[in-house]
């Protein structure tokens, strides 16, 4: 039996990762859950998984958690640091980090820290602070378990092949709403056309990032550290299927794909029952009906957030940690209205510009990093405005 913790349980990766707990009650028990404010969905879920503690980020939401459905029997924890403190509890054996955004780092350094494995979704942390997780989590012996689907891929394929013996990784992207939609077109996009992707349903930061293909770009750096590959081995590759989840060519020209359903639980499962496979009722491909699988390049005109992704792969230092800062507070603008589409890319690059880029930074040069980029990118929107 794994103890697990889930972070970000009321999220799309959260949910889905309950589903395939519910399967295997006999292999997995959560004993902590955590959110940010959605409590109604955090009660049901404590109601029905009984975990030993819950943690609520927003402290205004915890309370109402406390008045309205009790905490009887349960840790409560509450504020900023609540995921934090959550999984230090030793009777943990896994943390699923499934938080959105930037805010998962330090629950997910302070999982690593306390010795536990981590079953990784969230890309953003490793986006920022990369080279530091990565350190921290060989020092502790902890394992890094990808569940973003790309990375699950690369991670199955390489099936613990020395990096040098990797010749290039196929990172796969289905392209997102507007793949086929011309350039000139997206600058009149709905919001309900760019949370509408053709092929997973997910939450809305990670679903605006896949219409701009930011998401590629984050997860490209997400390779990068995970697999310690340098950019230059990373080929995207638009895959509108979305049924080749991503490839590993080697040294001898031998190249491994990882395929399946578009469906989240298969790496879900994975990454919490590795080494083992453990069967699933989930039906699997239909090869005699699947007609064709496509490979595309991607276009970098239309999509200027992957150029800004790649420039920042060249960087490195603090530069992936303002990229993603300065995209998170644009997207968290966009959804609130106060954003057109196509100045996301605009707002970065501008951020970027005004960056002094830090080459060996340390985990406070990030934070600072995070905080003035995430203030670059709003001071420039508004003035916009
Ligand atoms: N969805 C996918 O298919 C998919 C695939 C690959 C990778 N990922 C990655 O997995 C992560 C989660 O994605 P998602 O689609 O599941 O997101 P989501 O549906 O928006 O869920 C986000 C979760 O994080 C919680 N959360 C948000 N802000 C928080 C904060 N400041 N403190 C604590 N908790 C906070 C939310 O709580 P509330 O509900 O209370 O707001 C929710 O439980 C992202 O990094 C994404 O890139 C997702």
């Amino acid at each position: 039996m794994q103890h697990i913790a889930i972070l970000g349980s009321t999220g799309s990766i959260g949910q889905h990762t309950l589903e395939v707990v519910r399967r295997f009650p006999e292999k997995f028990r959560v004993l902590g859950l955590s959110a940010n404010s959605n409590i109604a969905l955090l009660s049901r879920q404590v109601k029905e998984f009984r975990p030993c503690f819950v943690a609520i980020a927003d402290s205004r939401a915890a309370e109402d958690f406390v008045s309205k459905f009790g905490a009887k029997g349960i840790r409560l924890f509450a504020g900023q640091h609540a995921a934090g403190e959550m999984v230090k509890d030793s009777r943990l054996d896994k943390v699923v980090v499934a938080t959105s955004g930037s805010a998962a780092l330090a629950p997910l350094l302070s999982a690593i820290e306390s010795g536990k494995d981590i079953a990784l979704a969230n890309k953003e942390a490793l986006v920022m602070a990369g080279p530091i997780i990565m350190r921290r989590a060989r020092r502790k012996k902890v394992k890094i378990l990808p569940i973003d689907s790309e990375q699950s891929a690369i991670w199955q394929c390489l099936d613990k092949q020395p990096s040098f013996k990797l010749k290039k990784i196929y990172l796969t992207a289905s392209g997102g709403p507007f793949r086929q939609m011309p350039k000139e077109g997206l600058k009149k996009v709905s919001l309900r056309q760019v949370l509408d992707h053709p092929r997973w349903k997910m939450g809305k930061k990670i679903s605006v990032d896949s219409a701009t293909m930011m998401n590629k770009g984050l997860e490209l750096l997400e390779a990068m550290f995970l697999f310690n590959v340098p950019a230059e081995k990373i080929k995207i590759l638009i895959h509108p299927q979305a049924i080749v989840h991503s490839m590993v060519e080697f040294v001898d020209g031998s190249v491994l794909a990882q395929l399946s359903r578009t469906d989240m639980r298969i790496p879900i499962q994975y990454a919490l029952s590795y080494p083992e496979r453990l069967s699933n009722p989930l039906p699997g491909i239909d090869f005699y009906k699947l007609k064709e699988l496509d490979f595309q390049s991607p276009d970098f005109k239309k999509f200027p957030c992957l150029g800004l992704a790649l420039r920042v792969a060249a960087q490195l230092g603090t530069a992936p940690c303002v990229l993603n800062a300065a995209n998170e507070a644009c997207v968290e603008e966009f959804l609130k209205g106060k954003l057109r589409f196509t100045a996301i890319p605009e707002i970065i690059e501008k951020v970027l510009g005004r960056h002094h880029n830090r080459k060996e930074p340390v985990l406070e040069d990030i934070l600072s990093a995070d905080t003035w980029a995430k203030a670059q990118a709003r001071r420039i929107i508004a003035r916009s405005n």
